[in-house]
């Protein structure tokens, strides 16, 4: 078994700076998931880990070995796809079996750890059907087997539930995570689904533009943003952010005018003035909606309603025309087009960030 570490990674394509000094410490047994918008490096990092890339400077561990010049081969690491690059002319069996046929595996060795592999996946009866006769799930399957005969200390997947239908992705989920209980190896997971993110990870990599904006376990991301990026970025749909100024703050207690004019109170945060410019940031399960009054508050306009069945989905337009805002809301709540509402917030449910966009602590 072996844990990752890998500090100042750095790698460009001709001019382009991709991975701008990437430091992480993946524990053994760990998974740890990468997630950032389309080019961000995801796949260059996972590439520069197992060794497909090299990188231009920095260095990686595997299991307390330094790897950085190591040839991918031997650095004890399987690589799953997207695209499952199966060989079409070759049974399951032969694909699952074909890299330790390379490696000179006696053909008993190679029925060993190829049975194992379909018993832990649950193909023993796929074993001599070509690819070509095997489902979107099944195919996926045969290339994690591949994967898992080579008993490699460290697994890593990029996207490789994102060509299945939203159905067997959810059931693959489950299973990845099941495997990863069953074989205890370590796993690195890029995926674009952040249910798939927050459902998998023991901890969250979150990446933009080569670098890291913030690691930690998926609810401690979730609630606790370390800036707008990440708060904006993780969580569907995404938090709700509307722009203010402190108007007046003591210890406990803030009152942020927000566009528009409406005066929001807030649980103060550490280092503000009144004058301060901050963003306050509030989850769409966190904003209740009532009747509008003469309450006083912040008052929108209902622009949509979405009913889910569990819940609704409430699009908002402040009175200010400030971005639009989405509430969740109780499904027996019937708002309807064009009616006018006040927002409700805990004062203690609002994120803060500063004119930087970095979260304020309490
Ligand atoms: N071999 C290469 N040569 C030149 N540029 C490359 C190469 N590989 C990747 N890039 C560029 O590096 C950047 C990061 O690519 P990468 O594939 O790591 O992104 P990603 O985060 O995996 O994105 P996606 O979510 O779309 O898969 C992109 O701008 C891409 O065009
Ligand atoms: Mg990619």
């Amino acid at each position: 078994m072996a844990g990752v570490a890998i500090q100042g990674i750095r790698k460009g394509f001709g001019q382009q700076q991709i991975l701008r000094g990437i430091d992480l410490s993946i524990a053994d047994g760990e998974f740890v998931v990468f997630v950032g918008p389309s080019g961000c490096g995801k796949s260059t990092l996972l590439r520069t880990i197992c060794g497909l890339e090299s990188a231009d400077a920095g260095t990686v561990m595997i299991g307390g070995k330094d790897m950085t010049h190591v040839s991918p081969a031997r650095r004890g690491i399987a690589m799953v796809f997207q695209s499952y690059a199966l060989y079409p002319h070759m049974t399951v069996y032969d694909n699952m079996g074909f890299a330790l046929k390379l490696a000179g595996l006696a053909p008993a060795a190679i029925r060993e750890k190829v049975m194992q592999a379909a018993a832990v996946l649950r193909i023993e009866a796929l074993l001599e059907r070509k690819p070509k006769e095997l489902s979107g799930g099944q195919r996926q399957r045969v290339a994690i087997g591949r994967a898992i005969v080579r008993q490699p200390e460290v697994f890593l997947f990029d996207e490789p539930l994102s060509n299945l239908d939203a159905a067997l992705r959810v059931q693959m989920r489950i299973e990845l995570k099941n495997l990863h209980r069953t074989l205890g190896s370590t796993m690195i997971y890029v995926t674009h689904d952040q249910v798939e993110a927050m459902t998998l990870a023991d901890r969250i990599v979150v990446l933009r533009g080569g670098v890291v904006e913030q690691v930690g376990a998926p609810l401690e991301l979730y609630q606790k943003p370390a800036n707008l990026f990440v708060a904006s970025f993780l969580g569907s749909p995404a938090m709700n952010l509307i722009a203010g100024k402190v108007e007046a703050i003591d210890a406990q207690q803030m009152t942020v005018r927000v566009a528009g004019g409406a005066l929001v109170p807030v649980a103060a945060r550490r280092g503000l003035v009144v004058g301060a410019g901050v963003t306050l940031g509030v989850r769409a399960e966190h904003m209740a909606l009532q009747a509008a009054g003469d309450n006083g508050g912040m008052h929108v306009q209902v622009h949509a309603a979405e009913l889910l069945g569990d819940a609704s989905y409430v699009y908002l337009t402040p009175d200010s025309g400030a971005t639009q805002l989405i509430a969740r809301v109780d499904a027996e709540a019937l708002w309807q087009n064009g009616q006018t509402a006040r927002i409700l917030v805990a004062p203690d449910r609002w994120h803060v960030f500063n004119e930087d966009g970095v979260a304020l602590a309490e």
